[in-house]
């Protein structure tokens, strides 16, 4: 009898295809994601999950789990999920690395153009009449090219997004945990430097960390002050790597500039001034959302999953420890 597989939420169908030929699948061809009471009921008899990111895997739920051996994530951020509690109770965390790499950069660079340039806010003004003859100032908006970029996080995605702000000529400051290996620092012309100096002297700050306890609320009301006013900051990591509310403000007194934001402390709810800010530009959390990321994305899951099943070591397995 082949093992049975849990899959949580819709994915591509070459995914469920994959995983057929190896396992009973059962498939929640939908949207909505499951409650956590469904969930557990669901998980029981299966030996591997396929979760994305609005499933809540917490210590307390993981532990309820019954003979479930991996959990094969859609996604490359798996703060939803408590990988030590994984940890602890057997079970092996799986991400969907690399494949979505550039796809994140490229939107993180749109979102820094989109505010730079006031691209929403001149769409809308085109869309609702307001076009009445040129002017020298008409949506007059900030230069990208030439300009400072300081990232947080030189990771793949921080790294994918300072190769790109080489092509708009822009001198790239960093700052993360640990320094970038040397010929990455040479390649892309970066330049380490600590927080407060990459906040103080940045045009446009773009996150790229994970959502840990360490990183959650980097970017609070204290460190916006450090920015220029001139300054844009752009998200597409994790929403509360930001504090929403302090951000809001800042926005609104002109702290800061402007705001290009793919992510959100409680998604898919916005703090309320954002979406009334014609300074932001907002995107519902889709940094990687190609139709061939998303796909790939399935796919690789679907890889872990089968490598798990076949009681080979996932290509991506996030614990590795686990099978110490
Ligand atoms: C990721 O891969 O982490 C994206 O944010 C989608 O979950």
């Amino acid at each position: 009898m082949k093992p049975a597989v849990l899959v949580t939420k819709r994915v591509f169908p070459e995914a469920i295809e994959l995983l057929r030929r190896h396992a009973e699948v059962e498939y929640i061809d939908s949207d909505d994601g499951l409650p956590p009471e469904e969930l557990l009921r669901r998980s029981c008899g299966k030996q591997g999950i396929v979760s994305q990111l609005t499933d809540k895997l917490t210590a307390e739920r993981l532990a309820q789990f019954q003979g479930v051996r991996f959990i094969a994530h859609v996604g490359v951020g798996y703060d939803n999920i408590d990988v030590a509690a994984a940890t602890r109770c057997g079970i092996m965390v799986t991400n969907t690395p690399d494949v979505l790499t550039d796809t994140t950069a490229d939107l993180a660079f749109a979102l820094l153009l989109a505010a730079a340039r006031r691209i929403v806010e001149a769409d809308h003004f085109l869309r609702s009449g307001q076009w009445r003859r040129w002017s020298i100032d008409l949506l007059a908006g900030h230069d990208v090219h030439h300009k400072t970029l300081g990232i947080f996080g030189m990771g793949r995605i921080g790294q994918a997004v300072a190769r790109r702000a080489r092509g708009f000529s822009m001198r790239v400051l960093y700052n993360d945990t640990r320094r970038a290996p040397e010929a990455i620092e040479r390649e892309l012309e970066l330049e380490f430097v600590e927080k407060d100096r990459l906040l103080a002297e940045s045009d446009f700050v773009s996150l790229h960390v994970p959502l840990t306890e360490s990183t959650r609320h980097l970017i609070g009301a204290a460190e916006l002050a450090k920015m220029k006013p001139s300054a844009i900051i752009v998200n597409t990591s994790r929403g509360p790597v930001i504090d929403e509310p302090a951000l809001a403000e800042a926005l609104s007194k002109g702290v800061i500039a402007g705001a290009g934001l793919d992510v959100f402390e409680e998604e898919p709810k916005v703090h309320p001034v954002l979406l009334e800010l014609k300074n932001v530009a907002l995107a519902p959390h889709i940094g990687s959302a190609s139709i061939d990321t998303r796909r790939k994305m399935c796919m690789l899951a679907a890889e872990n999953a089968v490598a798990a099943l076949e009681g080979r070591r996932p290509p991506n397995l996030v614990n590795p420890e686990v099978l110490s």
